[in-house]
């Protein structure tokens, strides 16, 4: 056993998006410590553990945080004093119970996860190992394909495209840095198409351009010409992935496109679009949140449609809660699952998650929130878990690339034992990836 927990403290800082955040700083009897930083979502899934807020609307429009700092010192360092942190299990079911409530509401999912990953970070501290190594101790590793948000709309831009997210996915490189070279490329790139256009440079919340484009397929045509501007190939170097989070879209049991103005959609429709959409685009390589997190059967309508020809995500619809994605599971909902720790609230939990995606067939995506901090967890713990894929914003601000910047850092660190996952990322359909 390592020299016990000594001091849980927490501050309320600023995430990317200049609303607070909780840090949490805990250090163990040795003086080893760790410091964890949490993020937030803006277009989150309804049954997301609960992030504390203070809603008192004279500090920061009522979303300071000072309570779940108050509970982070007061209630949650007194019960972990003397625990060890490497025993993450032991410690995250002390805090869900604790907290005694399903959604970890009492004390905030922001706190609990601050303390969570803390704990983590000052064992990896103490045992002087690198994070990704404390949550997997391997011989050989799997570096993630990155998924670059670099176009946006809905609750991430003010344009008319209904869509939230699309990504450039290098998965035709060699190594992960060559990967983020060509993302970054192909990102300068789109700007200069962009700027050619006479459209908007100016960035969003992830770091992905916010044109005022007129519809989600001029997107996909302005990513085409800036791929191939790069001097990269199109579904062959550079996939596509789409996040059209569309439970943004569900009104009363209809997809409603409201910004560009194309009318609403029934569930099944929605399908037959995807379907025309992946037939049309054949580089789009992962579709997430294709449709809303209330429509199961449509969900499981698009899985059987789809679901052996494109990856399909799940993050609204599961919000990395084991159970739900359980039930997920049971029922033939996706093929795949978006991870993010502040959505369930504790390492464990996550980690379960990532676990019943392998048992299951199912793959796993890493992801950051749209709000974040300066803090690399989630690069680590797509190293660690091996599960090839992580969703880190474009490449551009500073918090997004910190977490880049860490994994080619852990590349290096690797050297020989490091494996960029590449097009194995995608194996059910990389053979139909082909060039336009
Ligand atoms: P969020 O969105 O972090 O704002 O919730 C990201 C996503 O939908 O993947
Ligand atoms: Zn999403």
């Amino acid at each position: 056993m390592m020299s016990g927990i000594n001091k849980v403290a927490a501050l309320e800082i600023l995430d990317s998006r200049g609303n607070p955040t909780i840090q949490v700083s805990l250090t163990l009897e040795s003086g080893a410590h760790g410091v964890a930083k949490v993020p937030s979502g803006a277009s989150t899934g309804r049954r997301e553990a609960i992030e504390l807020r203070d809603g008192d609307s004279s500090r920061y429009q009522g979303k300071g945080v000072l309570n779940a700092v108050k509970n982070v010192e007061q209630e949650i360092q007194p019960a972990l004093v003397g625990m060890d942190a490497a025993d993450q299990q032991t410690l995250d079911e002390k805090l869900i119970a604790l907290d005694g409530t399903p959604n970890k509401g009492r004390l905030g999912a922001n706190a609990i996860l601050g303390v969570s990953v803390a704990a983590a970070k000052a064992a990896a501290a103490e045992k002087e190992i690198p994070l990704y190594r404390h949550f997997a101790d391997r011989k050989n590793y799997l570096l993630p394909v990155p998924m670059l948000n670099v176009l946006n709309g809905v609750s991430h831009a003010d344009n008319n495209v209904d869509f939230q997210e699309f990504m450039i996915v290098p998965v035709g490189a060699p190594t992960f840095a060559e990967a983020l070279r060509a993302a970054s490329e192909t990102f300068h790139s789109l700007k200069s198409v962009l700027k050619n256009k006479g459209y908007d440079t100016g960035v969003g919340d992830e770091g992905g351009f916010a044109p005022r484009l007129h519809s989600a397929e001029e997107a996909m045509e302005l990513l085409d010409h800036a791929v191939a501007k790069a001097g990269y190939k199109v579904g062959v170097d550079i996939a596509i992935n789409l996040d059209p989070a569309a439970s943004e879209l569900y009104e009363n049991g209809a997809y409603v496109f409201n910004k560009s103005g194309g009318g609403s959609k029934s569930s099944e429709e929605m399908i037959e679009f995807w379907a025309d959409w992946i037939k049309r685009y054949p580089e789009i390589s992962s579709l997430e949140d294709g449709l809303a997190e209330d429509d199961w059967t449509g969900w499981q309508a698009l899985t059987k449609r789809l679901g052996d020809k494109v990856q399909l995500v799940g993050d609204d619809v599961f919000v990395t809660n084991p159970e739900i994605f359980q039930k997920g599971i049971r029922e033939g909902i996706a093929n795949s699952i978006l991870i993010k720790l502040n959505q369930i609230g504790t390492v464990t939990e996550t980690l379960r998650c990532i676990e019943l995606a392998r048992t299951h067939g199912y793959s796993a995506v890493v992801s950051h929130r749209s709000g974040e901090a300066d803090d690399t967890t989630i690069a680590d713990l797509s190293v660690a878990t091996g599960v090839g894929q992580i969703k880190a914003g474009s490449p551009c601000r500073g918090e997004r690339v910190v977490k880049y910047n860490r994994l080619l850092e852990i590349e290096r660190e690797l050297g020989n034992s490091a494996k960029y996952a590449g097009r194995t990322a995608y194996a059910k359909w990389a053979t139909e990836l082909t060039a336009h």
